[in-house]
């Protein structure tokens, strides 16, 4: 192991003797600096061989003792803690939420207030969608932002938001934010000054002469907004040039081959360590290495920026931890948790975006064989890495469906992708769902689909049988998020069983994206009945708060135990067993309206005398044929209690 050069540790020495530190909070420091210096230095070699890595590691180095330095008593209090249980984000008492502030609650300080709420539900994670300022007018969610150290004035301030921060840290919830890195707005200060003729910030973005690179990317890049943002480059007048835009054309691509780039996002990630942001998610991480002739996705040198920027946040910050955000396919998506020389260096967290499709494909189909397949086939994760799992987010479903899982069972990916948007839409003889169709590719045929969980199960309006059904169908697809073992996480609102909201093309800027349409207002008049189990939103919320219950004191749900997935089940059946050293575990869920068996044998292999029911609260017996027989949409997390 290379340790820090002498000139790197002095430097920090010599800062830490002017701010009048104490020897172990100098120690401290000193001791990461040298631990840390090797997993930096790495990735920068091969990130800017000709750039002078070993100079750009040491810059790197010195602003991660500043932001040290200026890190708050409570949050170098919240390091220390986090280093003694280094496995807080895998214990079974996690729940996550997520919401948009204003939609919520108002502004940052309206969200305080909302803490006995979020804890009668056990959240102990809150993602607060972009907060950080956005350009005016449409901002695609606010995921365009002009302004990294400033909050959308509507919602506070940055003091606010360390208030807030700290409000829910002593309430046992960690903050989570954004960290939009692969675009900034066409409005952002690096924008206006690339647009103004600064060579050095053009040099920030991809900006061409002329469409012959573009084009030449084009061949293999595909598009993530057909519908509304065609292509992925946008002429602007005042560069004299295409420019990079994979999203809307109001937001820029980043250049991350550029280390100043790197620069500003490491000054910002310490930036937001400092207010007490806990947990980064990485927006759109997967698209910021560019490469001709590829997708220009998933590209190596997103792991290796990732492990530069999460080794400067350790030096300074080590109690904050990041989320990839990296919607892509299987085999792409257990690299963002760290293989190979990554493990352990990049995101501790990232969506289970496969467990989402195959929850939904299951509950439409009926039918257990693909889901089984494909999830048995995903690589192991590494020890730390943990799933966020989710039923729905605020973005649309993408019908992430294998071509290569479907072949091998029989079926065509392109064909089931159909069937589900298509079910989904409301659009399929017997379907239940009401959800819209979002992002129609012509080229491809590929469509997405909007709709809150409640929609897209049935609920609204349904009554008797299919109103049962549909209730069913809701507690289904969360007890498999929350019996899988990472964090799950609710998308405000699906807490009450909320429905599509009608009006969500009238804000100003939404009329063409219907993704508004399941990121509705929080009804707090709705949310005032959640104790009466005569509403449904009674029923939802203190279904869920039980789910959240039961897990908190299951300590076979831990999430360092992979759920594996029992292939060999009835067609309307998925299960998957769990083998913590806490005890064996079996979570057996029916996705059909009919009776379904459960083989009693994968109880017994595993060796459990005594099966008990934990989400029930019932013994667990094998009838006459050997079988365990679950209801229509039942959900049993079976587990030993001798
Ligand atoms: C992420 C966000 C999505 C946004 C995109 C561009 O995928 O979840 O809402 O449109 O990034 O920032």
């Amino acid at each position: 192991m290379r340790r820090a050069p002498e000139q790197v540790r002095r430097q920090a020495a010599a800062r830490l003797r002017a701010a009048g530190c104490t020897r172990d909070h100098s120690r401290a420091l000193l001791v990461r600096i040298d631990h840390y210096w090797e997993d930096l230095l790495e990735p920068l070699e091969r990130l800017y061989p000709d750039r002078d890595p070993e100079s750009i590691a040491a810059d790197l180095m010195d602003r991660a003792s500043r932001a040290y330095l200026d890190r708050s008593d409570d949050l170098h209090l919240l390091d220390h803690r986090r280093a003694l249980t280094p496995d807080w984000l895998q214990q079974p008492d996690q729940v996550g939420y997520a919401c948009y502030a204003e939609r919520f609650a108002g502004t940052l300080e309206d969200v305080a207030g909302t803490v006995d709420y979020l804890r009668e539900l056990g959240v102990t994670y809150l993602h607060l969608m972009p907060a950080l300022k956005p350009r005016d007018g449409d901002n695609d969610g606010g995921y365009a932002i002009a302004d990294y150290r400033q909050i959308r004035p509507d919602l506070g301030t940055v003091e606010d938001l360390r208030r807030l921060a700290t409000t829910l840290r002593g309430h046992g919830i960690s903050l989570v934010m954004d960290l939009v890195l692969n675009h900034v707005a066409r409005e952002h200060e690096w924008a206006q000054l690339a647009r103004a003729g600064e060579e050095r910030y053009r040099d920030y973005f991809h900006v061409y002469p002329d469409r012959s690179i573009p084009d030449a990317f084009e061949e293999t890049l595909p598009e993530v907004f057909p519908d509304f943002a065609p292509g992925n480059f946008t002429w602007d007048e005042d560069l004299d040039g295409w420019v990079w835009t994979t999203f809307n054309e109001f937001q820029w691509d980043l250049n991350w081959a550029n280390p100043q780039v790197l620069t500003e996002f490491v000054e910002i990630v310490l930036f937001l360590a400092n207010l007490g942001v806990e947990v980064l998610r990485l927006d759109a991480i997967a698209f910021t290495w560019k490469r001709l002739g590829t997708m220009s996705q998933n590209e190596p040198e997103v792991h290796d920026l990732t492990q530069v920027l999460r080794t400067v946040a350790r030096v300074a910050a080590p109690a904050v931890v990041f989320k990839a955000e990296a919607i892509v396919g299987p085999q792409d998506l257990v690299p963002y948790l760290g293989v190979g020389r990554h493990v352990g260096k990049v995101s501790d967290l990232a969506y289970h975006n496969s467990l989402m499709v195959h929850i939904w494909s299951m509950l439409a189909s009926g039918e257990t064989f693909l889901a089984r397949h494909a999830l048995a086939a995903l690589p192991p994760t590494p020890p730390r890495g943990t799933w966020i799992c989710y039923v729905r987010c605020h973005d649309d479903i993408g019908w992430a469906i294998d071509d290569r899982d479907a072949a091998e069972v029989g079926i065509s990916g392109f064909a089931h992708r159909r069937f589900l948007a298509q079910w989904y839409a409301g659009d399929f003889p017997g379907s239940w769902a009401d959800g819209l169709v979002f992002q129609v590719n012509p080229q491809t045929g590929d469509m997405r689909t909007s709709g809150t969980t409640a929609s897209l199960v049935g609920l609204p309006g349904a009554s008797g049988e299919d109103y049962s059904a549909a209730l069913g169908r809701f507690f289904l697809a969360h007890a498999i998020i929350f019996g899988w073992g990472g964090i799950p996480l609710i998308w405000s609102g699906d807490e009450i069983g909320t429905a599509n909201d009608p009006d969500w093309d009238q804000e100003p800027g939404h009329e063409d994206d219907n993704r508004w349409i399941h990121r509705p207002r929080l009804d707090w008049a709705w949310a005032e009945s959640r104790d009466d189990l005569r509403t449904t939103e009674g029923r939802v919320f203190q279904g869920l708060a039980h789910l959240a219950r039961v897990r908190a004191a299951l300590p076979e749900l831990h999430a360092q135990a992979p759920s594996v997935v029992v292939k060999d089940t009835d067609n309307g059946i998925f299960a998957a067993t769990r083998n913590h050293p806490s005890g064996p575990m079996v979570t057996v869920y029916n996705v059909t309206h009919q009776w379904r068996p459960f083989s009693y044998a994968v109880l017994a292999d595993l060796g459990m005398t005594h099966p008990w029911n934990a989400l029930g609260d019932h013994p667990v017996r094998a009838e006459a044929d050997g079988n365990l027989w679950l209801a229509p949409y039942a959900a049993w997390w079976v587990v030993d209690r001798p």
